[in-house]
């Protein structure tokens, strides 16, 4: 895709998994920056269903799981003239380009992965080969769509490290200083919001996988909910608001949330909320919260039932995510040495 001085725009992918309920973290480390950038990129946005199978998952719910994040995408402002959405499955060459790296670095690149060692203590002896390779998959997504950028949240620094390190090892074993096999993609992580964290532990990342709701605003959260939530989340006995001192993580995480959802500068929000304490401080919070998910969560009641719109976003975005994958698909497999599809 061009602009309109007719250089070609970057390209940025990106993916949510369709496990759990969307949060406030996942919007303010990923998918606002995927919105407000969207105008100076080529994005693709998939729905990571692959990956949400990398721990035991609920059949039943899977296909209307990918539905919901495809709305929510919608709903929160992906712009379909400059962006693509599709579902990760529906492009097999996915798993493909997974096969072929996997067969080509090293395993303990994976069992190095902080993420894999957090999870993988949770699902103790049943720990799937799937989530081992997750990373791999990660930057096969990544990969196959030549991307130049790749916007995630603080947690996925480690997964970004390890797709440039696949693609120096295969550009070095298979490509030549002219043609080169893959791209090597550039992580964009923003400074705010790229980690949000827990509503009941300041030092623990906001989870969808944390087994207490309070410990999370969702983005479909009812402004009864996220009022309770607040109110019951965790805070300091200490009088007056500050960003940034290592002892109170609650009051950091707070009012950087605050600074997100009202969308005002850190020095407005030190000045306005210096002097409080929480009573005054947690209904400013509130419904900053509510006000700013209200209408995203509007849009999105208007999408989520609408099947046949949905339907055609996917399957479009389907078809234009295969012809690109599959175009890098053969790239690699020729510098591979493969004999090509006949
Ligand atoms: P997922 O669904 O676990 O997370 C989606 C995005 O949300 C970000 N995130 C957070 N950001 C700030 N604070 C938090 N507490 C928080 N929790 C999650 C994640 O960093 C991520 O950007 N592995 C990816 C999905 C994926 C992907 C990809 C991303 C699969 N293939 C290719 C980019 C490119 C993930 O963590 O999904």
């Amino acid at each position: 895709m061009s602009d309109l001085t007719g250089m070609a725009k970057q390209r940025i992918l990106s993916g949510v998994q369709p496990t759990g309920s969307l949060h406030v973290g996942n919007y303010f480390g990923a998918i606002r920056n995927w919105v407000q950038g969207q105008y100076e990129y080529d994005n693709l946005f998939c729905v990571v269903d692959l990956h949400a199978i990398t721990v035991p998952h609920n059949p039943a719910t899977l296909a209307q799981d990918t539905y919901t994040i495809a709305a929510l995408y919608l709903a929160c402002g992906i712009d379909l003239s400059c962006s693509t959405i599709f579902v990760q499955s529906h492009v097999s060459a996915h798993s493909e380009l997974t096969w072929l790296l996997n067969c080509l670095i090293p395993m303990n690149w994976l069992t190095d992965m902080i993420q894999f060692k957090e999870k993988a203590v949770k699902q103790g002896e049943n720990v799937g080969v799937g989530l081992l390779d997750y990373p791999v998959l990660m930057s096969s997504d990544i990969l196959l769509y030549d991307a130049d950028k790749v916007p995630v949240g603080e947690d996925q620094k480690q997964h970004l490290e390890l797709t440039r390190d696949i693609v120096d090892r295969v550009n070095h074993q298979f490509g030549t200083p002219k043609e080169l096999v893959l791209k090597r993609p550039e992580p964009l992580i923003r400074a705010e919001g790229a980690r949000v964290m827990s509503l009941t532990d300041g030092s623990k990342k906001m989870s969808k996988s944390d087994p207490s709701d309070l410990s999370r605003i969702n983005v479909l959260d009812s402004p009864e909910m996220i009022q309770q939530k607040v109110k019951k989340c965790k805070t300091d006995p200490i009088k007056g608001l500050e960003f940034g001192n290592p002892e109170r993580p609650e009051c950091t995480n707070l009012l950087t949330l605050y600074m997100l959802f009202s969308g005002k500068s850190k020095d407005d929000v030190i000045e306005e909320c210096q002097d409080m304490g929480w009573g005054q401080f947690k209904p400013l919070l509130t419904e900053a919260a509510i006000a700013h998910l209200q209408p995203i969560q509007q849009r999105y009641k208007e999408i989520v039932d609408d099947r046949a719109y949905l339907d055609s976003v996917l399957r479009e975005g389907g078809q234009k995510a295969n012809e690109i994958a599959n175009r890098t698909l053969n790239r690699v497999r020729k510098a591979l040495g493969f004999l090509l599809p006949l």
